[in-house]
């Protein structure tokens, strides 16, 4: 046999070895000769270098090499899913699903599995690429670091896997390998993971492979994704998945009744407790694609799926004290400071108080016995006051300020809205640093080499008093600054040169005008030629604008009011920033469906509902929910509602089907 042979051999022995052992969980042979094998291969591979694979199975031990991580684009974004804690949001959801599709559906159900979410690229059978969630549109590679985890098929089995796919899953640290660790970081001194979660996301972001190889990883996949996917059901898929080498989950489950989802989630409820790894909840997915692509997608998660979370755990601790934080649009954070307690594995030490609503509802004393929970994840709340507990003691009744903890001013509350603010917004600390940190943000101007805490320092040094002063900012001011250094300065001095290409909409975001997030800026960018025309637009020109309304323009109007911004802008325009919009913004855009308002009803073949609205909005027409003698015409795919067609008939409202649309915006 030639050492090529051989080699071939050992790596499909070994391969099949690993799914045995970490997929199946049905070893064939022992840990010392599954050793004895992979020591022959790396021999092997060592002497014959020409014969190279990047997905051998020797690379799952890792590589010492240390670098840093490059970032990929996802090809379809990474979105969240809708949470929900309570069953009838469950119902809800089950019947929004029935309307809209119309016909029957199947629902299948899944652990909602508590790691760290990871997206793998599969090319002819081989594991190309896996990115991490990043910010959903971007992630990390971390392809090095997830060859290690065994229970990933580095090659798939059999010959029905599509030539190029996408699969998703969560990477996880089994409970015992999390205890494990934690025992040995104890025993270093080193600070400790407050959970699976954080253990397993901070793992797969070290940059020794060869360590994280060490810390026992496992994955799950749930949601595959491609052109040529072999069924139209998702467990369907799932399922042929598990064939390919994967590592699916068993507990999944088809439903056909609501009865059946319910059932399910009180069985796992309970049953969790006794799973290796860590789940929160439950996720429901319409099974099939094609009804997925029909429900489509909001902004954030797809309308075809939904979490139930597990009820979280409660600790009971005492209130210490409450104290304010000042937020970049002046809002006050009242936060509560309590004993610490141990909950669902974190140490708690704070939480968050929302408004001075909440406090009032709770009826919060100095002292009280409170419940914390981890609803949301991250940040702690307060859910209940034990008053039996106050027969022994009742404290001082917790009374919202009335001033600013870092300015003094007199705060305000606006109507209709529950926080307090401060509204010395130029002159407040806080404030005019955080506007100038979500402003120097990557959403925003992303610039690069500065972060908060150079923010502070210039602030500090009264370098900078705005956003404005930062293109100001010159060599001599900040090469011979504490810890900065020439470098560190020509980094940041071309990161503030740079920006000013930054695209007109994502100028207007960094302004920081309340309301107006990342798809307001957009909307706005798109709707006005310049600045100019945008401070001068008046509240019925805002709400005219597609998903503006009178909050939003109110926020607008009342920022460029205020003759302070007027000067910024003006300042930022003199230094050269994208304050108008430039062709290649209106790119795709056309107004071949100006003034026209269209209806979308029923099943289309080519794109989903969402790419249908997004296609008018982006050819200047204006998609409405219901037909009335104004609606333009009706873009009819199968299965359009009898009623609707009925009242299309009656008004001589014409309906195009979806081939007749898209030769239209040709
Ligand atoms: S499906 C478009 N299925 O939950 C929907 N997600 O909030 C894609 N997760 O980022 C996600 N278990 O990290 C899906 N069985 C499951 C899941 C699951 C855990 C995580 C995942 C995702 C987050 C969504």
């Amino acid at each position: 046999m030639t050492a090529k042979d051989r080699i071939d051999e050992l790596r499909t022995e070994l391969h099949r070895h690993n799914y045995q052992y970490y997929v199946l969980n049905t070893p064939e042979i022992s840990d010392r000769d599954f050793d004895l094998l992979m020591h022959e291969l790396q021999e092997l591979e060592e002497k014959h270098p020409e014969y190279a694979d990047a997905n051998s199975p020797t690379m799952r031990v890792g590589s010492d090499l240390n670098k840093n991580f490059v970032q990929i684009q996802h090809k379809y974004p990474m979105l969240s899913l809708a949470n929900t804690y309570s069953e009838s949001e469950v119902t809800d959801f089950y019947e929004r699903v029935r309307k809209a599709l119309n016909e029957e559906f199947e629902i299948c159900c899944e652990l909602k599995y508590d790691g760290t979410s990871i997206s793998l690229t599969y090319e002819n059978g081989r594991l190309i690429r896996a990115v991490t969630r990043g910010d959903g549109e971007k992630g990390d590679d971390v392809t090095d670091n997830v060859k290690t985890i065994r229970s990933i098929p580095l090659m798939l089995h059999g010959d029905t896997y599509p030539q190029e796919f996408e699969i998703r899953g969560e990477i996880l640290m089994p409970w015992d390998v999390f205890g494990q660790l934690n025992e040995a970081r104890e025993a270093r001194e080193e600070q400790l993971f407050a959970n699976p979660r954080n253990a397993a996301s901070g793992t797969l972001k070290l940059q020794n492979s060869a360590i994280v190889a060490s810390r026992k990883l496992d994955a799950y996949l749930y949601y595959l994704l491609g052109e040529n996917l072999p069924f139209d059901g998702h467990y369907e898929n799932l399922q042929e998945a598990g064939k390919w080498g994967f590592k699916t989950s068993d507990a999944t489950r088809k439903c056909e009744t609501l009865q059946q989802v319910f059932d399910f989630i009180k069985y796992w409820d309970v049953e969790r407790k006794n799973l290796p790894v860590a789940t929160d909840g439950i996720v429901l997915k319409v099974n099939s694609l094609r009804q997925q692509k029909n429900l489509g997608f909001t902004a954030k998660s797809p309308r075809w799926a939904i979490a139930y979370k597990f009820q979280a755990e409660r600790a009971l601790t005492r209130l210490n004290k409450v104290t304010y934080q000042v937020g970049r649009t002046g809002a006050i954070t009242p936060v509560a400071n309590l004993e610490p307690v141990q909950l669902s594995g974190t140490m708690v030490k704070r939480a968050s108080l929302h408004n001075a609503d909440i406090i009032e509802g709770l009826d919060l004393h100095i002292g009280d016995m409170v419940y914390v929970e981890k609803g949301g994840e991250i940040i702690p709340k307060i859910t209940a006051v034990d008053t039996d507990a106050r027969s022994f003691m009742l404290g001082e009744k917790v009374r919202f300020i009335t001033r600013c903890p870092e300015c003094g001013s007199e705060l305000v509350r606006y109507e209709g809205e529950a926080a307090h603010y401060c509204p010395n917004e130029t002159v407040c600390p806080p404030q005019i640093k955080g506007k100038i940190e979500h402003f120097i943000s990557r959403k925003a101007m992303n610039i690069d080499g500065l972060g908060p805490e150079t923010v502070d320092l210039f602030y500090r040094l009264q370098l900078i008093k705005d956003v404005a002063d930062l293109y100001n900012l010159k060599m001599e001011d900040l090469k011979d600054l504490d810890r900065m250094g020439e470098k560190s300065a020509s980094n940041i001095l071309t990161g503030i040169e740079a920006s000013k290409n930054v695209p007109f909409e994502r100028v207007i975001f960094a302004l920081g005008i309340r309301f107006v997030g990342e798809t307001v800026a957009k909307k706005l960018a798109k709707s006005f030629v310049d600045i100019d025309e945008l401070a001068h637009a008046d509240m019925e020109t805002l709400t005219n604008i597609d998903e503006i309304g009178e909050k939003i323009a109110q926020s607008v109007h009342a920022y460029f009011a205020n003759p302070a911004n007027s000067l910024l802008v003006n300042r930022l325009k003199s230094y050269g920033l994208k304050l108008q919009r430039t062709e290649e913004d209106m790119s795709g855009y056309t107004d071949k469906l100006a003034g026209k308002s269209i209806v979308i009803s029923g099943v289309f073949m080519h794109h989903s509902r969402d790419e249908y609205k997004e296609l008018i909005e982006k050819n200047g027409g204006k998609n409405v929910g219901s037909i009335s003698a104004k609606t333009s015409f009706v873009l009819a795919g199968d299965n359009m509602g009898p009623a609707k067609l009925e009242k299309a008939r009656k008004l001589g409202v014409e309906i195009i089907d979806e081939n007749t649309f898209l030769e239209l915006i040709s």
